[in-house]
Order: structure tokens, then sequence, then C-alpha cells
């Protein structure tokens, strides 16, 4: 059993007046996908610069595999894989040349550089010519090339920032595939502003704010302290006559009309097939559910309460 896991105590980290990170701590100890959210300006980016050593804490600490981190512990980068949320390529490089340096600048042999970029390729699914010159490259070519660029050293441990940003549905559902499989025996915390993505991959959610960590959960456990137990119908017609009938039963309270739906709660939920029988003796309905506040309205609601 490998000795993987990211942990960070206390971590502060000042630009001349900007406190980008307040003493934030966290613990990743198994194989994963983890997910970093927060707004613009959060510290989401300085934290993962953090971790993957390309920058110095002003105060705490951060430990990978057990191993405090240190920008210039070589050892420590040979565990990690970073891929930046604005990372200058070797334009006029073609995109095999660009894969074989970045080999070289990880100590791999002329012999292994060969095997692995040829292996990566294949891995991360580079569909268009490895001859082509990176400056010429689309967004969604680009990415795949320096995420490729990140598994040539086998890191156990992949930091990407907004790796998913930009790409079309496609690649994006491609990349995010790659990212599960790798999170299988690796530890893969990953920031972005694609909510949709971060709560259906992530099996533990960290959420920034002004530098400081507002939640960290699971986000099933986010949206159960988020959602506040009520519950929607959209009748097919008459909506105003099924708010007042609504209002003439006394185990549903707190109603309102939002759009096309009625929103309520229940004094108890064993009631549900009591208001649905009576309902549906009276009126069509379109559908019937918990009303779960979308992913964007959690975020600010979990950012403005902070
Ligand atoms: N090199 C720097 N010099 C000065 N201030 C910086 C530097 N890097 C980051 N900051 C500041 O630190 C704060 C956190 O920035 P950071 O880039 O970590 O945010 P972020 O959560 O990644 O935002 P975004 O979602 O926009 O990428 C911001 O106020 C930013 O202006
Ligand atoms: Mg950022």
């Amino acid at each position: 059993m490998k000795n993987h896991g990211i942990e960070i105590k206390n971590l502060q980290k000042d630009f001349q007046d900007v406190q980008a990170l307040k003493g934030v701590s966290l613990k990743i100890d198994k194989p994963g996908l983890y997910g970093l959210i927060g707004p613009n300006g959060a510290g989401k980016t300085t934290l993962l610069k953090c971790v993957s050593s390309l920058l110095v804490p002003s105060a705490g600490e951060v430990f990978v595999n057990n191993q405090v981190v240190h920008t210039k512990d070589f050892s420590i980068r040979s565990r990690i894989g970073f891929l930046p949320e604005d990372s200058g390529l070797y334009e006029k490089l073609t995109a095999k040349d660009f894969l074989h340096i970045m080999a070289g600048m990880y100590g791999l042999s002329k012999e292994e550089r060969k095997m692995r970029v040829k292996e990566v390729v294949e891995y991360v699914g580079i569909n268009y010519s490895p001859s082509k010159v990176v400056k010429y490259l689309s967004t969604g070519q680009r990415r795949l090339l320096l995420f490729a660029s990140i598994l040539l050293h086998d890191p156990d441990i992949l930091i990407l920032d907004e790796s998913l940003s930009g790409l079309d549905p496609i690649n994006r559902e491609h990349l995010t595939g790659l990212m599960r499989k790798l999170a299988e025996d690796k530890i893969v915390l990953f920031s972005s502003h694609i909510l949709a993505d971060i709560w259906r991959l992530c099996e533990r959610i960290f959420v920034l704010n002004n530098g400081e960590m507002i939640v960290e959960d699971q986000p099933e456990n986010i949206l159960a302290q988020m959602s506040d137990d009520s519950f929607f119908l959209i009748p097919k017609n008459n909506l105003d006559q099924v708010k007042a009938f609504l209002e003439t039963l006394s185990y549903v309270t707190n109603i309102r009309i939002q759009h096309d739906k009625i929103i309520f709660k229940l004094q108890n939920k064993s009631n549900i097939s009591n208001l649905m029988k009576s309902i549906l003796e009276e009126y069509e309905l379109i559908s019937f559910g918990p009303n779960i506040p979308d992913l964007d309205q959690i975020f600010t609601r979990m950012v403005n309460a902070s």
C-alpha cells in the first residue's frame, strides 16, 4: 500500500498586502477525486500551487506523502503532476517534441522517454497527429497534450487547476473519464467552476472563500444541508387552483409559486401518499419531487453564509 496523501496545516499565503490564504487546513489520505470550488480570487490556484511546490507558504505546512513540501525538493515534485490554469506551452515545438522535453525534465532516459510518450499519447487518446505544432492546437487539443505531459512520470497525485474549463461537452466527458480512471489509484485534486462536474465526480468537496475553507464535505451531505426539505409539483394547468387546494390541507405548509412550480413543505413525509391521492383525484400533474436548489444557488448560499 502506497503512502498516499496531502495534508495542509494552517496554510497562509500573502502577496504583499493580499492575504490569499488565511490559515487553510485539509487532509486527503486516499485515492479518489476531490473538488475545490470557490469564487474568483478565493485562493484556489494559490492553494494548488502551494501543494505542487510552486509557491512558498507564508506560514503553515504542506505535506505530500508525509514529506514536507519545499520548493527546492524535486523528490516531491516527481510524485505530483500539476496542470496549471494558464500554462505557457512551447509554441514552436511539435506536440511530440513537447512531450519528449517534458519527459526529459522529469529525468526519464531516452529509452524510457520514447516508451512513456507513446504510452501517454495512447492513454489520454490524443487523436491528432503528434507532429502538429503546438501553436496550431485548439484549446481542447492543448489541454489533452498538457494532461498527457503531467502523466509522463506516473505521479501518485494529480493537481488540476481548471482543467475542464473551455472544453466542449465531448472533450469534457473524455477528460473526466480519464480523471475517474486515474483516481482509482491516485489522488486527483481539481478546481473547477463547472459545479455539475464537481458534484457528479467528487467524493469530497472543499469550498474556499476569501482565503478560508468554508465547507468540506461529501456532495450529498452539502446538498442535504442546503436543501430545506421542501417539495415541488408542476400541475398540467390550473396552477392557482392547485395552490388554493394545497392551502386547504392542514399538513401542507410554506406554499409558494415559482414560475410553473408550486413549492411547499410537508409536516411529515408520510403525508406524501395522501397528498398525491387527493391531488390526482382533481388535477393532472406533470411532475413532482423534492425541491433541490440548483447548484449555482447552493454555491451562492454557501459563499454568502460564510
Ligand atoms: N502573484 C500574485 N501577486 C499578487 N497577488 C496575487 C498573486 N497571485 C494571486 N494573488 C491574489 O491572491 C488572491 C487569490 O488568487 P487565486 O488566483 O488563488 O484565486 P482563485 O481562487 O484561483 O481565482 P480564480 O477562480 O479566478 O482562478 C487574489 O486576490 C489574487 O489577486
Ligand atoms: Mg485560479
